[in-house]
């Protein structure tokens, strides 16, 4: 399965406000968290919860995700409270080894079987918080065929190594998260920044625009006045599909692997990259539609 997250809006779900507000429609994915935006005191609450919070986000038609909380003793109930029909995935933070993985697959398996879930019906999203998990990111992508998508936290990444959050230092992991999610058929999701300020959407969507150029295919947010940000950069723009339409039929009209299109070269990874860019527009729209029927 390949999701079509341009948007994924962090909903604390003991937030009784925030879940049941209109304005988390427009978003692709909503991840419930019962992980840090829920304080230690509230954590059974916002899991007690869960069951109507996932109801109301997902009336919208958005996919509905859950963060769970990786401790021991906390794991074990969220993913036995978040797996059940209606999640597509749980959004697993702080990851570190492969070891990790198949632990919490077992649980998923476990809470599948309990849920009258399909096994392997659930999906994972991998948060890499640490440098170590950064180093391990190969091994901990080939541990379950469950994980569809790969990001990283800027926030407790950058704590981890003692600096700030900044393109400067987040650009490297990033690319590195990029290409270990390309070897293993994941998405690279985030921003090359921080993106905590809601206040500023010009310069979020600058961020936006940058993390896109070196690979992600969408972010999770915060706020929903970004959503449609991350909507809009995170989708083939109307230039990119003029010119990728060009290049399909230039060369259905040639017939030969390389020639020339407006004083450009054209070639074969050239006319895949189109075809990859008119592919995704197109499971945009299905996926637009597909809410609009909902
Ligand atoms: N999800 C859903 N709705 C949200 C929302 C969110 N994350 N953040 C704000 N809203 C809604 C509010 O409920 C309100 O809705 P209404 O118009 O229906 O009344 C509207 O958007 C305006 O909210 P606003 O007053 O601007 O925000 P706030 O001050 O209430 O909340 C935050 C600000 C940052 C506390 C809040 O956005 C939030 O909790 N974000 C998620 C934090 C999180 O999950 N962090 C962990 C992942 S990094
Ligand atoms: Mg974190």
């Amino acid at each position: 399965m390949t999701p079509v997250w341009r948007s994924l809006l962090y909903v604390p779900a003991h937030q009784e406000k925030h879940v049941g507000s209109a304005r988390v429609r427009e978003a692709d994915a909503v991840i419930l968290d019962l992980e840090d935006a829920v304080p230690p005191e509230l954590k059974a609450t916002a899991r007690a919860a869960l069951g109507a919070a996932i109801k109301a986000v997902g009336r919208w038609g958005a996919d509905v995700l859950v963060r769970v909380n990786a401790e021991a003793g906390l794991i074990e109930e969220d993913v036995r409270a978040a797996v059940r029909p209606g999640v597509c995935a749980l959004v697993l933070p702080k990851v570190e080894s492969g070891d990790d993985i198949r632990r919490i697959d077992r649980l998923v398996q476990a809470a599948e079987t309990e849920a009258g879930v399909a096994h392997g019906a659930t999906r994972l999203l991998v948060l890499v918080e640490t440098a170590k998990g950064l180093l391990a990111l190969p091994s901990i992508l080939e541990a379950s065929a469950r994980i569809i998508a790969v990001n990283l936290g800027n926030e407790d990444f950058a704590r981890d190594l003692g600096v700030e959050p900044s393109e400067e230092t987040l650009r490297l992991p990033r690319q590195q998260m990029v290409i270990a999610a390309a070897a293993n058929g994941v998405a690279p999701l985030g921003l090359v920044g921080q993106a905590t300020r809601f206040d500023d959407l010009d310069g979020y969507r600058e961020v936006a625009v940058r993390s896109r150029r070196l690979g992600h295919v969408g972010a999770a947010c915060i706020h929903p006045s970004q959503i449609a940000v991350l909507n809009a950069v995170f989708a083939p723009s109307e230039a990119e599909v003029s010119e990728a339409l060009a290049i399909v039929d230039a060369a259905r009209m040639a017939g030969v692997g390389a020639f020339a299109l407006n004083g450009r070269m054209i070639d074969k990874p050239i006319l895949s990259r189109a075809q990859a860019l008119l592919e995704r527009r197109r499971m945009i729209e299905r996926k637009i539609e597909d809410r609009g029927n909902n």
